[in-house]
């Protein structure tokens, strides 16, 4: 006989938005309905459930899950975008909008530029609820269309499977490859089947680099060291155009590109750099609130849910939905030139 599935206690001192927006009223409104790929309340807040130091606790399993289960999306959704279930999103990735002069030519504070978006196949079910031979599938028409790309994208498909083991430790090193076994996707249904239809594709300089079957289906990457960002920002909206000629992905008009985690939702975009701030970091108080005001998010130096090393922070957007990508990288661009600003004044009072 199947477990009942029973209205979740969370402890007082749990933060994450499941926790608060699911109430005993919306669980009984949703938890028997699923969606056309079978996906279930149950499946949406599993990782929330057994991960209680989650931040937001849900996944979808497919687009639909985002309206059947929206009295539980919805108010997660404006929480953390502030964006409301009646808006529109809207994309701009026109490089030439981007006002980005690298705010550091002497590279004495940005080691390195990141800029990545999420993206899922059209007419798939996204990889909370995918089976093992549509991920199959999407790693095959993947490979194709990247193993396809030209110029200074061309490259090369390594599938995880049979992957020298130095070889992957050495990528998640270099931050250039995805950790295996993350809690919050495992219990999100995400590492099913593991290592099988998972890969990297990199060109031999690893400045652009594709996941795939990942947390979404695609994550493209650009990034090189220094503080180029809007030349990596260039890299990156060829990139996607190219591959967008090859495969038709998941959009729509509310809600941007869909992918798994609510909080990737619209342009699917985190802009960060890797910043030295070690005197900054003595006042947190005051980096904050500098983070704050641009929308950024502080990551450690070994990505999310990871510590800060030697001073180093993990500088990105915050907001990714409502807003164009040219408007996340600017946003995270501004909020860099001000924390710069700030740290020199600081060295000049030592
Ligand atoms: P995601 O960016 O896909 O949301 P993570 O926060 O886990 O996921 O970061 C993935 C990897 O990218 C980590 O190894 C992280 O250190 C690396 N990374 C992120 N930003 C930068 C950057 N600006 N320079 C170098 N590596 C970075
Ligand atoms: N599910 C995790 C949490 O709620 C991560 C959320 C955001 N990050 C992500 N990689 N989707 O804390």
């Amino acid at each position: 006989m199947s477990k009942k599935f029973l209205y979740p206690i969370f402890p007082k001192d749990c933060k994450s938005l499941l926790s608060k927006y699911l109430t005993k009223e919306i669980f009984e409104h949703l938890k028997d309905l699923k969606t056309t790929n079978n996906f279930t309340l149950n499946m949406a807040i599993a990782s929330g459930v057994d991960n209680l130091d989650s931040g937001i606790g849900v996944y979808a399993g497919d687009v639909e899950s985002y309206s059947i289960f929206g009295k539980l999306f919805d108010p997660i959704i404006q929480e953390y975008h502030s964006f409301s279930k009646n808006d529109k999103h809207k994309t701009n990735l026109n490089s030439d909008d981007l006002k980005a002069a690298n705010p550091d030519p002497l590279g004495k504070y940005i080691l390195s530029t990141r800029i990545r978006v999420g993206r899922n196949f059209a007419n798939m079910p996204l990889g909370p609820a995918i089976s093992k031979e549509q991920r199959d599938g999407v790693e095959k028409r993947a490979s194709e269309a990247l193993n396809s790309l030209d110029g200074n994208l061309k490259g090369t498909y390594y599938p995880i499977s049979g992957m020298n083991e130095e070889i992957s430790k050495k990528l998640i090193a270099d931050h250039f490859l995805f950790k295996a076994g993350d809690r919050f996707l495992e219990s999100a249904g995400l590492n099913r089947d593991w290592p099988s239809g998972r890969g990297i594709f990199h060109n031999d300089e690893k400045t652009f680099l594709v996941w795939v079957n990942e947390e979404d289906q695609l994550r493209i990457i650009s990034m090189q060291s220094g503080g180029d960002i809007k030349e990596v920002f260039e890299r990156l909206t060829k990139a996607i155009s190219k591959i967008e000629e090859k495969i038709d992905f998941s959009y729509n008009d509310h809600l941007g590109y869909i992918t798994s985690c609510p909080t990737n939702l619209g342009t699917a975009m985190r802009a960060s750099v890797h910043i030295k701030l070690p005197n900054l970091a003595l006042d947190m108080k005051r980096f904050e609130e500098i983070t704050d005001k641009y929308y950024l998010q502080i990551r450690g130096i070994h990505g999310e849910h990871s510590q800060s090393e030697d001073g180093i922070y993990d500088i990105s957007n915050k907001r990714r939905l409502g807003v164009t990508e040219v408007q996340c990288v600017q946003d995270m661009y501004d909020g860099v030139v001000e924390l710069i600003k700030i740290e020199k004044e600081l060295e000049k009072k030592l």
